[in-house]
């Protein structure tokens, strides 16, 4: 049974219902206006509410028939809403479970391995016929106005109005994989696009490819649908897993597609708005940005290759635009990442099995700063951590890397901070090393290369060189703890933060 949502407007109603909504009626602008109020929601603990703006006012003043959500996944519980689960760790345990590979004794044994071996055959996408939804409405050719649909400005400086929340699709044209990646998209024209895929990311290997071969290449964005296909996206899976196949296991239902009408490649069928088009790349790289990023700084302007729309589809006038705003953290994209480092814990463990746990808190805007916790077993082990990271898909763009050990509980970044600092000696305990960084790393000494600092904070041990004595950490009894417990209400100590 899944109950995750398998549209938008699905989505918006559940999260309507537990009471994390708010519909904002008064007209207001997608130039900037809307960026600001979503700003000051985020900001709120918690990662305060959903928003969907009733009556966008577009770029040209004009009233847009398509209300705007934003900040759909911005708190922990529409996170989990959006995959339909409790918690996320009902993910990390299935794909555990999925990765415990070992043959168990016994024709019973090896029977109850069967149900669990199926979990990741059963829900491929499957292709939909008739019109799906995404297809009500189909314009094409001269029919095609991006500037009819809400597209937002977020920053002052920004280049222009940007697709956010899009789920960006592509095929690899040696392999036939699919890949989805959530890449923005400058909006350049009423049928043009600059699409911000990075040297790193699967879009752009494809495109890559393509130019090799000279063939101009098929390109889909999807906006809306179900809300596992849109966080897919944002996952940094490997390249040959096709992220509806990763959505249809997360949501426990296979995501449904149709055929594109303008293009080669399939579209979620119950998405809201979908541009088809292509990219051709003899073409020359159009200059997209600058964009206020979710580093919190303004990316600068760079070459990145034009999109041409070819169709507009949606659901109807009123389908929903999904957006989502980036900058100083913390932002909505910080519970997509967060959605990412817990059902990817059981992946890393695979290869690097010494590691307990990680996190990457909002204000290390995921590539800057991960703190991983071990179970040291012996000498240089955080060494060898820190390089197995360095040396796996996306996390070889992490700049810091904090080890530490088991005991300490690196989901609380202050109490990793706080242990750090007190186990190195800076000099002993840093590393540092080259290698591709980050494509928003403004500081890197070159573009997309420079250089990231691991942190061995673990205890050191006498055959790392260290003979001193190490000292424990304090902790209070349990005996005193629990008559401290008991005698704490008649105390009479009470205290509210000034
Ligand atoms: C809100 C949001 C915006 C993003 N924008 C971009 C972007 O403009 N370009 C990019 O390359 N990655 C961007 N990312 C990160 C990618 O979605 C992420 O790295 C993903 O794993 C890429 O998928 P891929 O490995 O299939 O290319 C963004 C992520 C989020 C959550």
């Amino acid at each position: 049974m899944s109950n995750a949502p398998d549209d938008l407007a699905e989505f918006v109603a559940a999260i309507e219902r537990i009471g994390e909504l708010v519909r904002i009626t008064q007209p207001v602008r997608t130039h900037l206006e809307m960026a600001e109020i979503a700003d000051r929601v985020m900001k709120l603990p918690g990662g305060g509410p959903a928003l969907l703006f009733e009556h966008p006012i577009l770029a040209n003043g004009q009233r847009s028939t398509h209300p705007v959500a934003i900040n759909l996944y911005g708190s922990m519980r529409r996170m989990c809403l959006s995959l339909g689960v409790a918690s996320l760790d009902e993910i990390s345990g299935r794909i555990a479970e999925l990765m415990d590979l070992k043959v168990p004794e016994g024709f019973f044994g090896k029977l109850s391995m069967l149900p669990r071996l199926a979990e990741v055959v059963k829900f491929p996408p499957k292709l939909r016929s008739g019109t799906p939804a995404c297809q009500k409405i189909v314009l094409k050719g001269d029919d095609v106005d991006l500037d009819t649909i809400p597209f937002l400005q977020t920053w002052p400086g920004d280049g222009g109005r940007y697709i956010t929340l899009p789920m960006v699709i592509t095929k690899d044209p040696k392999r036939g994989v699919r890949n989805v990646g959530m890449y923005r998209v400058q909006v350049q024209g009423k049928r043009e696009l600059a699409m911000h895929w990075q040297r790193h990311k699967t879009g752009a290997a494809h495109w890559r490819e393509m130019a090799e071969r000279g063939e101009k290449m098929p390109v889909v964005i999807a906006l809306g649908g179900d809300p596992a296909s849109i966080y897919s996206g944002s996952a940094p899976l490997p390249p040959a897993i096709d992220e509806f196949l990763f959505a249809g296991f997360l949501r426990r239902k296979p995501v449904e597609l149709a055929k594109a009408v303008t293009c080669d490649l399939e579209v979620p069928a119950d998405a809201d708005i979908v541009l088809e088009g292509y990219i051709d790349p003899a073409e020359a790289l159009v200059s997209e940005g600058p964009f206020g990023d979710h580093t919190g700084f303004y990316s600068l302007a760079d070459f990145y290759p034009r999109m041409h729309v070819t169709a507009v589809t949606m659901r109807s006038r009123e389908a929903i635009y999904p957006a989502t705003l980036v900058g100083p953290p913390p932002m909505e994209d910080f519970y997509l990442g967060h959605a990412t480092e817990r059902v990817f814990l059981p992946l890393l463990k695979l290869t690097v099995p010494e590691i307990v746990d990680y996190h990457m808190p909002s204000y290390g805007i995921f590539h800057n700063l991960v703190f991983v916790s071990i179970d040291k077993q012996y000498p240089g082990q955080a060494y060898k951590v820190m390089h197995a990271l360095w040396g796996q898909g996306l996390m070889s763009l992490a700049k810091v890397l904090v080890i530490l050990d088991k005991d300490v509980n690196v989901r609380n970044a202050d109490e990793a901070w706080w242990v750090a600092l007190n186990n190195i000696d800076p000099e002993r305990d840093t590393t540092f090393t080259k290698g591709p960084v980050d494509v928003l790393d403004h500081a890197s000494q070159h573009f997309s290369f420079g250089t990231k600092m691991g942190i061995d904070a673990t205890r050191k041990w006498p055959e790392e060189g260290f003979t001193r004595e190490w000292p424990d950490r304090i902790v209070m009894d349990a005996d005193t703890k629990a008559r401290i417990d008991a005698l704490w209400p008649s105390l009479g100590i009470t205290w509210k933060a000034p």
